[in-house]
């Protein structure tokens, strides 16, 4: 990775980072919150947070379960961590609890990164490389090429038509935007902000410009118990 010219530089000074960790991790079922069960011997939305203090992003907000400020501290505050850090309340699905994380972040940041603690194989690479991708975007985003053929099939499982895979892209976290086209996005109402998966989606459908960045399929979710034994694997 080349190192950042002075525009890049100045974009990750003026930026913020924000991780959604405010999720209960169901499909995981490990009995707490996912960002705090242990991968690789630390929590795992620690990684995440390491990487964002290796680019170079001065600050992260961390949108956190309801009632787990205590937790959060001790699990992620670290002393010798050269980044500002500040929890809050995350909300009942991911898009209001980037919101929140928004919100706490204040006016005076230009550049947002938005991540899931739920990736804890996140470079500080790709966070670098979202945000220098935001040059003449409204946001730029992390994704996989798409290495399985993809078909579409209808409620009786038979099969309509097959995409072509040279377009398509499996989209991950970070995703970089300029903070006032997200907080534009942001405003829709909680039917829309439910119904997203990710954020870039409520930039495209305002009509705003959105640069996909090619990541390696290694920055994978943790969803289910077999990804964190991969990732445990991974980061041990
Ligand atoms: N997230 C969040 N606030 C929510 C829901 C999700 O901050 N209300 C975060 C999760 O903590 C995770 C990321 O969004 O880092 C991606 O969500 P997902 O993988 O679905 O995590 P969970 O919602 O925790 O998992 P599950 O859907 O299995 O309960
Ligand atoms: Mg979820």
């Amino acid at each position: 990775m080349p190192p950042p010219d002075r525009a890049s530089e100045q974009a990750l000074l003026q930026s913020v980072a924000i991780v959604v960790a405010a999720g209960s991790g169901e499909r995981l079922g490990a009995g707490r919150p996912k960002a705090f069960v242990p991968v690789g011997g630390r929590p795992m939305a620690a990684w995440s947070l390491d990487a964002i203090a290796a680019a170079g992003i001065p600050r992260a907000v961390v949108a956190i379960p309801p009632g787990h400020g205590a937790i959060a501290e001790d699990a992620l505050a670290r002393g010798d961590l050269p980044l500002g850090l500040a929890f809050v309340e995350g909300g009942a699905t991911r898009s209001e609890s980037v919101r929140n994380a928004l919100a706490a972040a204040g006016p005076d940041c230009e550049a947002v990164v938005v991540h899931d603690a739920a990736r804890p194989m996140v470079t500080a690479g790709l966070f670098t490389a979202t945000l220098a991708a935001l040059a003449g975007a409204d946001a730029a985003i992390a994704a996989a090429r798409v290495t399985d053929t993809i078909k579409e099939a209808g409620a009786d499982g038979i099969v309509v038509r097959t995409h072509d895979r040279s377009r398509l892209w499996a989209i991950q976290t970070p995703q970089a935007f300029r903070a006032e086209v997200l907080r534009r996005a942001l405003a829709a109402g909680e039917d829309v902000l439910a119904q997203a998966t990710d954020d870039a989606w409520l930039v495209e459908r305002a009509g705003g410009t959105v640069r996909v960045v090619e990541s390696p399929a290694a920055n994978f979710k943790v969803t289910t118990p077999h990804d964190l034994a991969l990732a445990d694997s991974l980061l041990c």
